[in-house]
């Protein structure tokens, strides 16, 4: 059973009674959960590897939840770790692996943290879920609660463009637009809203629903049979990602199935890159900025509140880094993985790719490296990234002489 035995504020240190506040009392950190693992035995951790159950609920201990049958799970989690050998060779690095991501059930990393939120909410007893996103965490929240029997609400500001919602529209999501810009008038509404309505928060404020990309690091030491890569690379916007993956090498540390942890990297794009500003500043505090335009739509996140300091810093503690990525690096990222690599990833889930090149470029990552890349959402998600002009989709007459011209090649 997956038992909390303490909710407390990574801050001050105030502990909080679990199930009665998702932040502290005094500075409104989020508050950081404690699981009981330590009676967990190396024969568990293979029991849980040999499980038939592929998904993170092969890790059920290592999550907040009580029962079994609370669990809501669309088969998320065992996400293919590929050895891209030729990409691999583009960018210098022999030992280069994809957590491919993309094929998790609504198509994002956003899976691992919605079944582990949407089961608790279950256990519970929520009857409204809520998320404030123009994404892949709308899409992610509206699935799981359409499977939980759950109802969805999700707030996008005015201006959205129809097919950032539309799946999550087709879960059966409420959609509600809002006139006001999304990091202040949307946040300030869903904040009050959470209260008023007592609805379910589905963002990184819930301590409980942050939990679930820790099965990233279980995951990770399972498919590479107990060995770890020297970087995890992890595309980067509220900072959920680095922060949990850190504490699942943690936990797994402590209890001495792992000898050592790998370093980890964020990778931001340059118009949204307070994290990366903030490390390089040597600061433990992360200070919003405007974000601009991004062709990594995705993470075009200004203000990591919640848990962006956390993340500050894990890649600290793992003797990581952080990085930025001009939004033509990013394409040429997208372009090299689906090209290499079989791979069609949207751009904010290609700056993995593209922070391993530069970081191989500047000497940090070594070539005999064993390197991931976590490649977070599927480039289906935004396709308009991909450029294909007129010319390319002109018909042309149906006869070989007209396929000849087009192709300009000879028999093979
Ligand atoms: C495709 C994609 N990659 C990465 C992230 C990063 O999120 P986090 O830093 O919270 O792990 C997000 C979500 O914001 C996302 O949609
Ligand atoms: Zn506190």
């Amino acid at each position: 059973m997956g038992l909390v035995k303490s909710l407390r504020c990574p801050k001050c240190g105030n502990e909080a009674v679990p199930r009665t506040a998702f932040q502290c009392a005094e500075c409104r950190s989020v508050l950081e959960i404690q699981l009981k693992i330590d009676h967990l035995t190396r024969g568990d951790f293979e029991a849980m590897r040999r499980s038939r159950d592929r998904s993170i609920w092969r890790w059920f201990d290592f999550f907040p939840l009580e029962k079994r049958s609370s669990i809501v799970s669309l088969g998320e989690g065992d996400t293919p770790l590929i050895h891209a050998r030729r990409l691999g060779e583009k960018i210098g690095v022999a030992n280069l692996y994809l957590k491919n991501d993309t094929v998790l059930p609504t198509g994002s990393l956003k899976d691992r943290s919605n079944s582990v939120g949407i089961s608790v909410a279950r256990e519970w007893g929520f009857k409204t879920a809520a998320v404030m996103s123009t994404g892949n965490a709308a899409a992610s929240v509206a699935a799981y609660a359409a499977a939980a029997g759950i109802e969805s609400i999700v707030m996008v500001p005015k201006g959205t463009a129809p097919s950032k919602i539309v799946q999550a529209r087709a879960y059966g999501a409420s959609v509600i637009v809002i006139d006001g810009d999304f990091d202040n008038e949307v946040a300030k509404l869903y904040k009050s809203a959470l209260t008023e309505f007592g609805w379910y928060d589905c963002l990184s404020s819930n301590p409980y629903r942050d939990e679930g990309k820790k099965s990233y690091a279980y995951e990770m030491v399972d498919q590479m049979d107990g060995r770890v890569p020297d970087w995890v690379i992890h595309p980067t916007a509220g900072g959920t990602g680095i922060y949990a993956m850190w504490k699942g090498y943690k936990e797994l540390l402590s209890l001495g199935w792992i000898e050592r942890a790998p370093k980890l990297a964020a990778a931001q794009s340059e118009a949204a890159a307070p994290i990366v500003a903030a490390f390089e500043k040597g600061s433990t505090k992360v200070e919003a900025v405007v974000a601009r335009e991004t062709i990594a739509e995705s993470i075009q996140v200004g203000n990591p509140v919640s848990l962006g300091w956390r993340a500050l810093a894990s890649l600290r503690e793992s003797g990581g880094t952080a990085v930025a990525l001009s939004d033509r690096e990013i394409l040429e990222g997208q372009v090299i993985l689906a090209r290499l690599a079989g791979v069609f990833a949207e751009p904010a889930a290609a700056t993995s790719v593209a922070a391993a090149k530069k970081l191989r470029d500047r000497g940090v990552i070594d070539r005999d490296d064993i390197v991931v890349c976590n490649l977070t959402g599927h480039g289906l998600k935004q396709p308009d990234s991909i450029q294909v002009s007129e010319t390319e989709f002109a018909p042309i007459a149906p006869t070989l002489n007209a396929l000849r011209e087009k192709i300009g090649r000879s028999p093979e």
